[in-house]
C-alpha cells in the first residue's frame, strides 16, 4: 500500500468544483494581483485567527521579513528564535540586517525552551520570534511574560500552526504580529507560494501593506522604498475555498494523530501534546533509536517519510559564522539523529494509518 507524506491530489479531488469555479472567477474578473479576491481572503483569515487585520504577501519568508521591518528591527539588533525550525525563520531576521540568536528546544514538545530564553537576552535584543513548530503551540504565555519584562517585541511564526490554540486563544493573536506561510503542503496551502501577516495594530498594518507594495501610498507615490511581495488573486481565491474546509481537515489530522498515538505506544516516542493546547499536527514527528533502518523499512513498503529537520539551524553552514558547538544546543543536537516525520494530512485513511503503525512496529527501537 502506498502512503503519501502529503496528498495534495486527494485534497484537490475532494474540492474540485469549488476550486475550479473560484479560479474561473479570478480569470473572468482579471483580478490577478491584490484586488477583490485578495481582500476577501484577508478579511476571512483575520476573522478566523481573531485579529483586526491580515495583509497577504507573496510567501511566509517575506511575511517574517516585512513584519520585522515594521518593528524597525535592523543592523546592530538581535532577534531570538528557536534552534529547531525551518531556515526561513532565521532568514527573515538576517534580511533586516539584525543577527539571529538561537535558543535550544524543549525535549518533549520540540518547541523553544522558555526556561533558556532569558539567558539569551542581551542589551541588543529587540524581539523574540517564537515558532509554533510542527503544529503545536509553543509556551507563548511564558514568551510574552519574558518579553514584557524585558521590553521586547514578539512576532509569532505560525507557518506550521494555522488554527492552533493556547488555552482558548488562537496562536497568532499573542504577539504584535504573526506570520503565516500558505506553501502548498501547509495545513492551509495555496496552489503556489503565498503568505500573510496578521496584526491588530493599525499602524503596523499600514506600514506592512505599503512596504510590501513598493512602499507606495498612492499608485506612483512612494514614501519609502519597499519590496514587491503581494498576494495574487489565484492564490487568494484558492485559499478562500480551502479556509472553509480547514477546521474539518484539522479535526481529521487530530483524529489521525490519536490513532497513531494509540498504535505506536511503546514502539517509539510519539508527539507530546502539551495539555491545554490545540496541536494541529502539521507534522507527526516521532523519535526512534534506529531512524535510518525504520525509514528504509517504511520506504520499501511504499510509505513516504521526512525529517524536520536533519540539521538544526545553528549547525548549518549558513550559520557557521556563529561558531556553535553541539553543547550549545544539546537537545536540538541530539534530536537531529532521532526525529523523523510520518505521513500526515487531512485525507489519510484508517487503513493507511494502521499500515504505517504495523510497519513502524516491525523494526522501531525506543531511544534511550
Ligand atoms: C516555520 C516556518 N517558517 C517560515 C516558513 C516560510 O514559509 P514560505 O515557504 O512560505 O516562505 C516555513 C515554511 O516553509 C516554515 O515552516
Amino acid at each position: 500500500m502506498n502512503v503519501a507524506f502529503v496528498d495534495l491530489k486527494a485534497q484537490y479531488e475532494s474540492i474540485k468544483p469549488e476550486i475550479e469555479q473560484a479560479l474561473a472567477g479570478v480569470i473572468g474578473d482579471c483580478a490577478f494581483i491584490g484586488g477583490k479576491y485578495a481582500t476577501a481572503f484577508e478579511q476571512a483569515f483575520a476573522a478566523y485567527i481573531g485579529t483586526k487585520h491580515c495583509v497577504g504577501v507573496a510567501n511566509g519568508t517575506d511575511a517574517l521579513f516585512v513584519a520585522l521591518e515594521g518593528l524597525g528591527i535592523g543592523r546592530g539588533d538581535e532577534v531570538i528564535t528557536a534552534a529547531n525550525t525551518f531556515i526561513a525563520t532565521a532568514e527573515g531576521i538576517t534580511r533586516t540586517g539584525a543577527e539571529v540568536v538561537f535558543v535550544d528546544c524543549d525535549p518533549t514538545t520540540y518547541n523553544l525552551d522558555v526556561t533558556k530564553l532569558e539567558a539569551a537576552i542581551t542589551s541588543r535584543t529587540k524581539a523574540i520570534l517564537p515558532v509554533h513548530l510542527y503544529g503545536q503551540p509553543c509556551d507563548i504565555e511564558a514568551v510574552m511574560r519574558i518579553a514584557n519584562k524585558h521590553g521586547l517585541q514578539v512576532i509569532e511564526d505560525v507557518a506550521q500552526a494555522h488554527g492552533a490554540r493556547f488555552g482558548d486563544r488562537t496562536v497568532g493573536t499573542f504577539g504584535r504580529a504573526a506570520c503565516y506561510s500558505f506553501y502548498p503542503g501547509k495545513n492551509l496551502g495555496a496552489y503556489g507560494d503565498a503568505g500573510a501577516v496578521v496584526t491588530s495594530d493599525d499602524k503596523l498594518e499600514a506600514f506592512i501593506r505599503s512596504f510590501a507594495n513598493h512602499g507606495r501610498s498612492d499608485q506612483y507615490f512612494h514614501d519609502i522604498e519597499g519590496v514587491n511581495s503581494r498576494l495574487d488573486g489565484f492564490q487568494a481565491a484558492v485559499l478562500s475555498v480551502k479556509l472553509k474546509h480547514l477546521e474539518t481537515w484539522t479535526e481529521a489530522r487530530v483524529a489521525a494523530a490519536r490513532r497513531y498515538d494509540e498504535g505506536l505506544r511503546g514502539a517509539c516516542v510519539t508527539p507530546a501534546a502539551a495539555p491545554g493546547r490545540r496541536h494541529v499536527y502539521h507534522l507527526y514527528v516521532v523519535r526512534v533509536a534506529n531512524r535510518d533502518e525504520v525509514r528504509q523499512h517504511l520506504q520499501a513498503a511504499g510509505i513516504q517519510t521526512g525529517i524536520h529537520y536533519p540539521v538544526a539551524l545553528p549547525y548549518l553552514p549558513a550559520y557557521a559564522r556563529l561558531n556553535h558547538k553541539p553543547a550549545d544546543f544539546p537537545v536540538a543536537h541530539k534530536q537531529m539523529t532521532e526525529i523523523f516525520s510520518l505521513p500526515m494530512h487531512g485525507n489519510l485513511t484508517g487503513d493507511q494509518i494502521d499500515f504505517v503503525i504495523e510497519k513502524v512496529r516491525e523494526v522501531a527501537r525506543m531511544p534511550e
